[in-house]
């Protein structure tokens, strides 16, 4: 199969100091996402998962290592990556169409350009009719994908996500889920999501990442060979679920000792 490099993060290191203190977070992380590819990053708290996704946003620097998007180094945030924080962080005095269109805004898109773009992704988002709508009157379900239209309103090449389903209950997440999958394959974007469970990353993911808490070493990278939309009940699903969960009680081992 054809498939070209999109993203690479090579040779990552951070160390946050506190009160003189230490705390390594990241050691040589090096990871290479292809184009169009959905990976998911997987591991205990405090492994540093949001600390790598912001540096690839380009939100933070590392000490040492580089991140490279299309071959060019990345040294600041950019709209060619998109951001979709763990709490939405939608303005909550902006109705959703206002919070949708504020990036185009911005990005200095001209009127018809944005509302045609708007129309596009609220259609995508099964939103028609709530553009009037403020955040508070929003289910954590609606303001998750306003989060992720408003993500995708500048056309970015990655989209960045730290868990973006969360706060939202089983049933609701299962059908975010396949949503998200549904965006993610009609835009064939690059995605990078990070999440604690292991059955959404099996789901939604062409590959899982996941990190220890040494250092965020990467103590699993799996490729999951599975045609989609995915069917839990298979037993290939189950296995590489099983899979993932020894993979992260290693790392709850590794925590006790
Ligand atoms: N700005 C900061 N200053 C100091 N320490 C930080 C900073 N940001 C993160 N850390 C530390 O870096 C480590 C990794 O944090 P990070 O938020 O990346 O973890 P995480 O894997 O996303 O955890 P969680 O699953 O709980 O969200 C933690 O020990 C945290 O305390
Ligand atoms: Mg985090």
């Amino acid at each position: 199969m054809w498939s070209k490099l999109k993203l690479e993060i090579k040779g990552i290191d951070k160390t946050f100091v506190n009160r003189k203190e230490e705390n390594y977070v990241l050691e040589n992380i090096n990871i290479s996402v292809e184009e169009g590819e959905f990976i998911s990053l997987l591991g205990p708290s405090g492994c540093g998962k949001t600390t790598l996704l912001t540096i690839i946003g380009g939100f933070q620097k590392a000490d040492r290592g580089e991140i490279f998007l299309n071959g060019n180094l990345v040294t600041k945030p950019g709209i060619d990556r998109a951001f979709v924080f763990q709490n939405y962080a939608l303005f909550p005095w902006k109705n959703v169409k206002e919070n949708v269109m504020f990036p185009m805004k911005q990005q200095g898109m001209k009127k018809q350009e944005r509302e045609e773009k708007f129309e596009e992704l609220i259609q995508l988002s099964g939103l028609s009719g709530k553009e009037n709508l403020y955040p508070n009157q929003l289910s954590g379900g609606m303001k998750q994908r306003v989060a992720v239209i408003r993500a995708l309103a500048c056309n970015p090449e990655v989209l960045l996500m730290d868990e973006p389903l969360g706060a939202i209950d089983l049933k609701m997440r299962q059908s975010m889920q396949r949503e998200l999958e549904l965006i993610w394959m009609s835009k064939k974007i690059t995605a990078i999501m990070v999440t604690h469970d292991a059955d959404e990353a099996v789901y939604m993911s062409d590959r899982i990442v996941i990190m220890s808490k040494n250092r965020g070493e990467i103590i699993g990278d799996i490729k999951i060979d599975l045609p989609r939309p995915r069917d839990r009940e298979t037993d290939k699903y189950v296995e590489y679920k099983t899979k993932i969960f020894e993979l992260l009680s290693k790392c709850y081992d590794e925590d006790i000792i």
